[in-house]
């Protein structure tokens, strides 16, 4: 069984380790296949500005999971904020697996434009303000670690009075959406196409979900 803690200053090398290998096999694994760059999006932002709501999941010493919470994204900059910062830093434009994502979202971006179909956006609603991020790594799936993480970050909801909390996966991360259901999730608005996403050659499409306490 594992047990839950909230992040601490020493957890940064194992988490930053983790972040690598929990998101595999699913569609969301990796966006342009450059690690540093995503986990300076998806994860640092959250080491640095929202700590108290990145809970882990240990078993045997050892991370096996973790959520990064936040219970107002305006802490944050925001995602398209973060990931321009990172193509800058990290000349991503002239690396070849980020390079081929932006030249495939550009040909998506143009080709809904034409066909008048919307595209991946934020979500900003103040009745789900607060967002999270979840990763199990595989050994540890199925196990009730992801339940264990979910249960203490709805306990921080409840406890600072958010009024609830949104989350943003893909259509094609079944195994995701089905999990997230079972927690009490339900799917919310349009699934429009992330650009430049692929998996297994497929297009993808983003789901939002929301909770309420
Ligand atoms: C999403 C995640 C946190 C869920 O945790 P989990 O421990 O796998 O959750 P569950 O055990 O409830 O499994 C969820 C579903 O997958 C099914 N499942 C179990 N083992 C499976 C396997 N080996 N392959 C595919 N599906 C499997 C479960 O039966 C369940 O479906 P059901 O509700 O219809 O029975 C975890 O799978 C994970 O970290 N995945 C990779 C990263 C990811 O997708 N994160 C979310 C990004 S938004």
């Amino acid at each position: 069984m594992a047990e839950i803690r909230t992040f601490a200053e020493d957890d940064r090398a194992e988490l930053r380790e983790l972040f690598t290998r929990a998101g595999e096999g699913a569609p969301t694994a990796s966006l342009w296949g450059h690690e540093e760059s995503e986990a300076a999006i998806y994860l640092d932002p959250y080491m640095e500005s929202a700590p108290d709501s990145l809970f882990l999941a240990v078993v045997d010493g050892a991370l096996v999971g973790y959520l990064t919470g936040c219970l107002d994204g305006s802490v944050l900059p925001s995602e398209s904020e973060r990931m321009e910062t990172a193509i800058r830093r990290y000349r991503l434009i002239l690396r070849p697996g980020p390079a081929a994502f932006f030249a495939r979202s550009m040909v998506d971006t143009a080709r809904a434009a034409i066909l008048r179909e919307p595209t991946a956006g934020e979500f900003e609603d103040a009745r789900w303000p607060a967002h999270l991020h979840i990763n199990v790594a595989p050994s540890a799936r199925g196990t009730g670690a992801a339940d264990a993480l979910m249960d203490r970050w709805f306990d921080r909801i409840r406890e600072t009075g958010s009024p609830g909390c949104h989350l943003q996966t893909l259509v094609e991360n079944t195994r995701a959406v089905r999990f997230f259901e079972r927690m009490g999730f339900a799917k919310h608005g349009p699934t429009p196409l992330v650009p430049g996403l692929r998996y297994g050659g497929r297009r993808l499409h983003q789901q939002t979900m929301v909770w309420s306490p």
